[in-house]
């Protein structure tokens, strides 16, 4: 039987959903029940009426996920499937560096382990993120984690002061800026789309600066015909059955390597969800921190339009 039937056989028999993210494989992609950002996710987790869920993502998104919802049985297709960015912010360093400031608000990224996001007063996505710091109270120091990017970019957009801390990810700051315009003069119609994890001085040079969703948006309401997209490659799936008739180029890495795609996102595969969905397991464990950890995230759902 094929690897596609036998998932969503499985999928039927014991009341599992599959939520996935826009940089899995085309066929993850097609055989998701939800595909979205981290935000359009964590709101479908926190939703879903099914008793299983299966997260093709990485382990935060579905840490996340388990959080919302302690009574179900969220399972990740491979345990491995880690974050770089998520892993540049030790709880124990982030915890010293926070002791260091009277009385701080602090607003975490959510590519964090739950222990960062239990330390936390509100969690943000590239999505909510301006709207998230535009509620911080003006009379505590804010304290960003843990993406320096994306914490410069909010900085430049809102004019807020904050303390950043310096955590990057590894796909996002592989891209060569002088390859990028290159690809710029080679097409000199091409608008470049980037997202806010991106580096700043790329960012700047960008025509539009968004997460994975609002970039999806963008392609389609952009009267360009052609666009070089920074951020990893799974996203081109999607833009390329949105708009057929337009162009879209991987912006290139610094060095001839496959940077540009997540090595966590890319140990998903589909016999991996069928094995998962078998077995129900790799599981997320149920952790007494997740109490703490939720409290940010609920917050961040509450406020989030
Ligand atoms: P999004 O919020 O756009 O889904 O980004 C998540 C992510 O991991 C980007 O690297
Ligand atoms: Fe983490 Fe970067 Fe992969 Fe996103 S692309 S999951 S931030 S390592």
């Amino acid at each position: 039987m094929d690897c596609v039937k036998e998932i969503n056989d499985l999928k039927k028999k014991k009341n599992a959903v599959i939520l996935a993210h826009y940089y899995q494989t085309p066929e993850i992609q097609e055989v998701a029940d939800y595909l979205g950002d981290s935000l359009d996710l964590a709101r479908k987790a926190q939703k879903t009426t099914a008793s299983i869920i299966v997260f093709a993502g990485v382990h935060f998104m579905a840490e996340g996920a388990k959080i919302l919802n302690p009574e179900k049985k969220v399972l990740i297709p491979d345990l491995r499937a880690g974050c770089s960015l998520a892993d540049s912010c030790p709880p124990s360093s982030f915890s010293r560096w926070k002791s260091k400031f009277k009385n701080p608000y602090v607003i975490s990224y959510i590519n964090c382990s739950a222990e960062i996001k239990a330390m936390s007063d509100l969690i943000c996505t590239s999505t909510n993120a301006i709207e998230m710091i535009q509620k911080a109270p003006k009379d505590r120091p804010l304290l960003f984690a843990p993406d320096q990017n994306l914490g410069n970019w909010l900085q430049k957009q809102t004019g807020i002061a904050m303390e950043i801390w310096p955590g990057a990810c590894i796909v996002h700051e592989t891209f060569s800026e002088k390859k990028i315009l290159n690809l710029q003069v080679q097409y000199p119609d091409a608008e470049i789309i980037a997202h806010p994890e991106c580096e700043l001085t790329l960012l700047e040079k960008s025509h539009f600066v968004g997460s994975t969703s609002a970039l999806l948006r963008y392609i389609t309401e952009s009267k360009s015909q052609t666009f070089i997209v920074a951020t990893e490659e799974g996203i081109l799936h999607q833009m390329k059955k949105k708009e057929p008739e337009k162009t879209f180029i991987p912006a290139p890495p610094t060095s001839s390597c496959e940077c540009n795609q997540c090595p966590y996102m890319k140990l998903n595969t589909l016999e991996k969800i069928k094995a998962a969905l078998e077995n129900e397991s790799p599981e997320i464990p149920k952790r007494s921190l997740h109490l703490e950890a939720k409290k940010p995230l609920k917050q961040m759902l509450e406020w989030s339009s």
